[in-house]
């Protein structure tokens, strides 16, 4: 290997202050499908998530960021992730709905998302792709072991991909986060030749399944950022933060109160 850093060790202080921005992004993450109404904009939306961002006294972690233009990612229906706040886009019920909050907390970050279905559905395929998605984020979370791999985590999630036939997108992937929205090393949601570091205690990652009812295959829209299914298909994202300790993992963007 050589000799860049390929993973970044916290401690102490910097601990606490990744563990405060991954509790404002949970927050927000928890509060705003309970603010969103049909026949919303998801601009509207953005709105809404900048207020609660605000009202946790930190920032967007993502307007800016590589020159993003909204507060967070909201994605519809065949959008994967990078979904932007548009004026002309209304929410309706049924829509499959993913958010992914950022937040900059005193200068640590905060990452998490979640998927769901705007007044609930019944849907087999749709629930089945939700339902998997989550419990590929999980078992991700519960191989995020010291002294495994990285790759641990990735072949637990694809495992679960799998097993219920979904597409893993494989442009994008989990990451370290903590100072940095993208700190080393990359997650990929399957796995590759490539073990990854070996994880060890004070490791901070962003686990984050994008998975889709039919092709793995995606494509960026012209505003450069929007990412769908190339078969127009729904896919679903969960992102959860946690630390790697002595023991189990702590999830830090798990609500607690
Ligand atoms: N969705 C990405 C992640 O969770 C971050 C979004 S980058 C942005 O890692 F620029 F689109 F905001
Ligand atoms: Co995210
Ligand atoms: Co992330």
């Amino acid at each position: 290997m050589g000799d860049k850093k390929d993973y970044v060790i916290y401690q102490g202080e910097d601990i606490c202050g990744i563990r405060r921005a991954a509790d404002a992004a949970a927050r927000v993450r928890d509060q705003l499908p309970l603010m969103i109404r049909p026949g919303m904009s998801t601009k509207e939306i953005d709105n809404v998530a900048a207020a609660l961002i605000h009202s946790t006294g930190g920032i967007s972690a993502f307007l800016g960021y590589r020159g993003y233009p909204g507060q967070i990612c909201i994605s519809l229906n065949d959008e994967v992730v990078h979904g932007i706040g548009r004026i002309d886009k209304p929410v309706r019920p049924g829509d499959l709905i993913s958010i992914d909050i950022g937040v900059n907390l005193g200068g640590y970050i905060g990452d998490t998302a979640t998927s769901f279905v705007l007044g609930g559905t019944d849907d087999p395929d749709t629930l089945r792709l939700l339902d998997y998605t989550r419990k590929a984020l999980d078992e991700g979370i519960n191989a995020a072991v010291a002294g495994r791999y990285i790759k641990n985590i990735s072949s637990a999630v694809e495992k679960i991909a799998k097993s219920a036939k979904l597409g893993i997108v494989r442009e994008y992937c989990g990451h370290g986060c903590g100072k940095t929205l993208h700190d080393p090393p990359e997650i990929p949601n399957y796995v590759s030749f490539n073990k990854g570091p070996e994880l060890r205690p004070g490791m901070v990652l962003a686990i984050e399944p994008m998975l889709n009812l039919g092709t793995s295959k995606v494509i960026t829209e012209s505003d450069g950022w929007t990412v769908r299914t190339s078969d127009g298909k729904l896919s679903a994202h969960f992102e959860h933060m946690v630390l790697i300790t002595e023991s189990k993992p702590e999830i830090l963007t798990w609500l607690k109160t």
